[in-house]
């Protein structure tokens, strides 16, 4: 094996993966060096199990549910063996297909732990592997907080509760963020009784606050508890669990927590500021090109602040090849990136909140409208409840999507190219939406926007 290549990456998670095939795509040759699995993440521990689990719990809530439809079918359990057979043999397939692709695009994959040790070498399984460019893609790790250590039994990490054998009885989920509301949401439809603790005075608060106050109705109707604006303050573990106690010193008990109070980067022993690479609090800072302030090192993905999302690692390791190629590709702009929360509800938005437009543009330069998805047929057929939100720069496009109701986050798709095309309602309202679809009620809300609504109030 050549011992130079035009482009080392260090990790093969979503962006250093994506870095790699569009890289050897545009003729380059390419070094891909992962500790672990290919994948990284989102494939093993991230996005695609957690989704079969709430897929799982989708289908348990289906059934309970069915008499609703006429149907009859009791839920007579839940059988965690075969729902992580099913999850895991997605992840195996999806895992399956991502190797043949990084060996049928010729990239040489090294297995080993990499540490960068010039800024044009990475060092793994005692060799040099020299790159004319370094793509730093070391992803990010579950992090807790001081005093509460994660063991793997009755303190969990979302690495851990994704491998449970049982559903638990009882569950407190530390955090009410993207993780937190996707287990709760989970492990209710799976038989759990679940509590959320937060330390802001909402869930998902980085959403539009009227998707906050949806969902924590939603969550309330379903049975799933929360306490907001109330931080963690000690945990003691029990006989049967554990029990916690929250600010205002109220206490909580249950079989086990999870702890879901955000993800750091993870780029500890990886070398990066031995070689001089700026960084702030663990995350590797670059400008708008993904350039580090180190000549031809690059760094993509979970350790670049931002949104910790892999589809904007995919996109970031893209842009990255084809800058490293010379094409000279625009960059990313973080607030055009779709944003989907899975739980049930489904949370899907794009673009930027009501106040932040008003931030921007001034209070009275603004215009919002929110479509009740109650006014939609299939939303109706599938009895779920929420609306779509838009928000508007008066006289302008629409700056913003905020969609909340099962299923919305297959709406993301039009509702990105609205926001990122900087279409105007009355350019949307003159598209047909195919009817009876849940994106009619996208296409609703534009024309209401734009003036001229059909199935909904002005
Ligand atoms: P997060 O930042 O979304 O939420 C963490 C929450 O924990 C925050 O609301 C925070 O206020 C709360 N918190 C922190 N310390 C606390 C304390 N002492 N007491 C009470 N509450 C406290 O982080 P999360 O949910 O862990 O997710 C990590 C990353 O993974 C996110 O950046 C997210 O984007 C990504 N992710 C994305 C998914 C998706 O796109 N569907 C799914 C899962 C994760």
């Amino acid at each position: 094996m050549s011992d130079s290549f035009d482009v080392v990456i260090l990790g093969g998670g979503s962006g250093g993966y994506a870095t790699a095939l569009r890289a050897t795509q545009l003729g380059l040759s390419v070094a891909l060096i992962e500790k672990d699995k290919l994948g990284g993440t989102c494939l093993h521990r991230g996005c695609i199990p957690t989704k079969a689990l709430l897929h799982a719990g989708e289908v348990a809530d289906l059934t309970r549910e069915a008499s609703h439809f006429g149907v009859n079918a009791e839920l007579t359990g839940v059988d965690m063996k075969g729902v992580n057979a099913y999850k895991d043999g997605v992840v195996a397939g999806l895992y399956k297909g991502l190797q043949g692709l990084v060996k049928h695009a010729k990239v040489t994959y090294i297995e080993g732990a990499g540490k960068l040790v010039a800024p044009n070498a990475i060092e793994v399984n005692g060799q040099r592997v020299t790159g004319k460019h370094v793509v730093l893609a070391t992803g990010s790790y579950s992090k807790t907080i001081p005093g509460l250590e994660i063991d793997g039994d009755k303190v969990l990490a979302s690495e851990e509760a994704l491998t449970l054998d049982r559903v638990p009885t009882s569950a407190i989920v530390l955090g009410g963020g993207v993780i937190g509301v996707e287990f709760a949401s989970a492990w209710k439809s799976l038989g759990a009784d679940v509590t959320i603790v937060e330390a802001l005075p909402r869930l998902v608060a980085a959403e539009d606050p009227d998707i906050s106050k949806q969902l924590e109705r939603s969550f309330r109707k379903r049975g799933i508890n929360f306490k907001v604006g109330k931080p963690f303050e000690k945990l003691e573990k029990t006989a049967n669990g554990v029990k916690v106690t929250i600010a205002g010193g109220e206490t909580l008990e249950a079989e086990l927590l999870l702890v879901a109070v955000g993800r750091g980067p993870s780029t500890a022993n990886c070398g990066y500021e031995e070689q001089g690479v700026k960084m702030d609090r663990g995350f590797v800072l670059t400008d708008e090109r993904l350039r580090t302030n180190v000549p031809g090192v690059f760094a993509v993905g979970d350790i670049v602040p931002g949104l910790q999302l892999a589809h904007r690692g995919f996109q970031q390791g893209i842009f990255v090849a084809e800058e490293i190629a010379g094409l000279k590709p625009a960059p990313i702009v973080e607030s055009g990136i779709p944003r989907v929360t899975y739980c049930d509800p489904e949370i899907a938005s794009v673009g930027i909140t009501e106040a932040q437009a008003k931030e921007k543009f001034g209070e009275g330069n603004v215009e919002t409208y929110n479509y009740n998805l109650g006014g939609n047929g299939k939303s109706k057929i599938l009895n779920t409840q929420g609306f779509i939100k838009l928000v508007r720069q008066k006289d302008g496009p629409v700056v913003g999507v905020h969609m909340i109701g099962a299923r919305m986050g297959e709406q993301v798709g039009e509702a990105q190219l609205i926001v990122n095309w900087e279409a105007f309602p009355a350019e949307v309202a003159q598209l047909i939406h195919a009817h009876p679809t849940q994106n009619e009620a996208l296409g609703e809300a534009h024309l209401a926007l734009a003036g001229k609504p059909l199935h909904a109030h002005n």
